[in-house]
Parts: structure tokens; C-alpha cells; sequence
């Protein structure tokens, strides 16, 4: 007790502070996501995510190679798909020559060592904008789920290392299981978006990818028949429950800093990797006051994530990966 014991001596100065410091980041922590575009030469600035890029396949090589040569060994593929390839179906999602499928194969040849996530969900192909197939104001899941086992084979038919479902159908990570393994994939990974919200902060990203909901009579123009009510704390636990049951090698929470109570949860109660995505609007909203002057861009950023790790997340993707890695060295 008081002044026997004072908690000050260990804050003294850097030197003992970095001694007894409980976390700390590293690249390894890592997981970088990229936005993939067609044509040639494009590095294109998405608007509400400043210093984030569309890429082109050519750019994307460069892009991998200067990644690594930072220390981040993982990314995790996102396409926009053109109009005219998006239907109701997912087709395109199937086809071997598709964007997702020369971009595994677009990384593993600039830099086979990298990590190849790839995103499985039917919306940037979808019409709709909906992660499945819609049908009388519904989104099917079985449907759906048969669809995300043959895009996630034809991901590693490419090259991937780790499909990454982010649709939040139910049984889907069984369903793309037994796709891998039939296909002679077992040793194709699944980091599944376990306990993905409903979220508000998806924002910029579906903008960049221009795969939000279409705003259309009788279908739901949000996505809160498959993903997590916010007020939900249980059911993250049932949900990755049933995911880790179903195969999944990670297991992942999004959006980041509102749901760390979560990510605590399931550090308690589970023993398997647990990412954590930090979500395009927690980027677009640090950005914007850090543009502003009102908040030290790079200090926020390192307590943000650092807070992630210490809620107990494993794996972080965000789009401060880069930055990050820079500032650790
Ligand atoms: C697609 C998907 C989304 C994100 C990752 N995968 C959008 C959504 O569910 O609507 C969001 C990522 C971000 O906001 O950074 N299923």
C-alpha cells in the first residue's frame, strides 16, 4: 500500500516502461488488404479513404514486392468488378480467368513467399449488392453457401493460401470445407469473419468497391438479415462457435475499436487465432482529423492498434498496415 508501493517507479522513464510493457505490435501482426482494378497503370485514390489505392494488376506486382520487403507477409485480395460482369448469380465470382483469380496468381508469381487471403462474398458481383443470391426480398443462404464453395476452390485452384468468407451465411464455412477438401485442398486455410456486425462503418469501402445495396423496391438496402445486430455480445460467441466447429483455422471480429469487448470475449473463450479487421470508415475517420490538424495521425493510429492487440486480437487487417510497419521499422 501507499508509499510502500507506487506504480510510478515502473513508468519512470522509456527504458523501464519498455521492460514491463505488456503488448506490443509488430508487422507480423499484419494483414494487408488491397483493391484490385482492371486496365493497366491504375493507382487510383479512393475518396473517402485518403492515401488508399485501386490498383491494377502490373501496379499490384510492385505493390506485393515493396510489402514484403517492409515485413507484411499477408494481403487480402478485394476486386471491383465491372457492371457488366455482375448478375444475380455470382457467375463471374466461378470464372477462372476472373479479376480475383489473376490477382492470386498476379502475387504468388511477384512474390510466392506472400500470404494470398482472398475475400469470398458474392456482393462486388453481385447486382444487387448483397454477399448472396437475392430471391423474393430474401437473400438465400443455402443457395448462396453452395456458391461460395466453388468460388472459394476456384481461389485456390489460383493460388490462395487462406479464403477468407466475410458473407456471414450460415454453414458456410462447412460448406467451403468440404469444397477445399473434395478439390484436394487441405491444405487451403479459412480465416472466417466470425462475428461480423451490421456495421455503419462500411461505408468508403463498399465505395470503392461500388458494391453497397441497391436501393430497390422489396429488397433490403441494408445487410442485417446475415450480419451480427451491434447490440449482440452472446451470439458472437455462438458464432464462432459454430465456425471453428465447421473448420475455420482463424477466426475474425469486425468492425475493430467499437467491438472489443468482443474480441475479448473471444479471447476468453477460445483458443484459435482471432483476427480483428479495423474497418475502412475507422480509417476514413482518423484520416479526416488528422487532416484537419485535430488528432496526431500516427500516434492514433499506433494506440488504435495496439488497443486491438491488447483486447487480444492475433491479426489485425488494416489499411494503416503500411504506415504502421514503417513507423516499427
Ligand atoms: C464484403 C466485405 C465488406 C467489408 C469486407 N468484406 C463490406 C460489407 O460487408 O458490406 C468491409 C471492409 C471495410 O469496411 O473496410 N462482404
Amino acid at each position: 500500500m501507499y508509499p510502500s508501493i507506487r506504480n510510478r517507479r515502473l513508468r519512470n522513464n522509456p527504458a523501464i516502461r519498455d521492460l514491463v510493457r505488456e503488448t506490443a505490435l509488430s508487422p507480423n501482426d499484419f494483414i494487408v488488404p488491397l483493391f484490385i482494378v482492371e486496365g493497366t497503370g491504375i493507382k487510383e485514390e479512393i475518396g473517402a479513404m485518403p492515401g488508399y489505392f485501386r490498383m491494377s494488376l502490373d501496379v499490384l506486382k510492385g505493390e506485393v514486392k515493396q510489402l514484403w520487403g517492409m515485413g507484411l507477409k499477408a494481403v487480402l485480395l478485394f476486386v471491383k468488378v465491372e457492371d457488366s460482369l455482375k448478375d444475380n448469380s455470382g457467375k463471374e465470382a466461378l470464372n477462372p480467368d476472373g479479376l480475383m483469380q489473376r490477382a492470386i496468381k498476379t502475387v504468388k508469381e511477384a512474390c510466392p513467399q506472400m500470404l494470398v487471403m482472398t475475400d469470398v462474398a458474392l456482393d462486388p458481383y453481385s447486382s444487387y449488392g448483397h454477399d448472396g443470391i437475392v430471391a423474393n426480398g430474401k437473400i438465400l443462404n443455402d443457395a448462396t453457401t453452395a456458391v461460395l464453395g466453388e468460388m472459394s476452390l476456384s481461389h485456390a485452384q489460383a493460388g490462395a493460401d487462406l479464403v477468407a468468407p466475410s458473407d456471414m451465411m450460415d454453414g458456410r464455412v462447412g460448406v467451403i470445407r468440404q469444397a477445399l477438401d473434395t478439390g484436394g485442398f487441405t491444405d487451403t486455410g479459412i480465416m472466417s469473419y466470425s462475428a461480423k456486425y451490421a456495421s455503419s462503418f462500411y461505408g468508403p469501402f463498399r465505395s470503392a468497391l461500388d458494391s453497397a445495396p441497391v436501393a430497390e423496391k422489396d429488397i433490403p438496402n441494408d445487410k442485417k438479415t446475415y450480419q451480427m445486430d451491434p447490440g449482440n455480445r452472446l451470439e458472437a460467441i455462438r458464432e464462432t462457435t459454430l465456425d471453428i466447429e465447421e473448420g475455420a483455422d482463424i477466426v475474425m471480429v469486425k468492425p475493430g475499436l467499437c467491438y472489443l469487448d468482443i474480441v475479448r470475449d473471444l479471447r476468453e473463450a477460445f483458443d484459435v487465432p482471432i483476427a480483428v479487421y479495423q474497418v475502412s470508415g475507422e480509417y476514413a475517420m482518423l484520416k479526416a482529423a488528422a487532416a484537419k490538424g485535430w488528432l496526431d495521425e500516427e500516434a492514433v493510429m499506433m494506440e488504435q492498434l495496439l488497443s486491438i492487440k491488447r483486447a487480444g486480437a492475433d491479426l489485425i487487417a488494416t489499411y494503416f498496415a503500411r504506415e504502421a510497419a514503417k513507423l516499427l521499422g
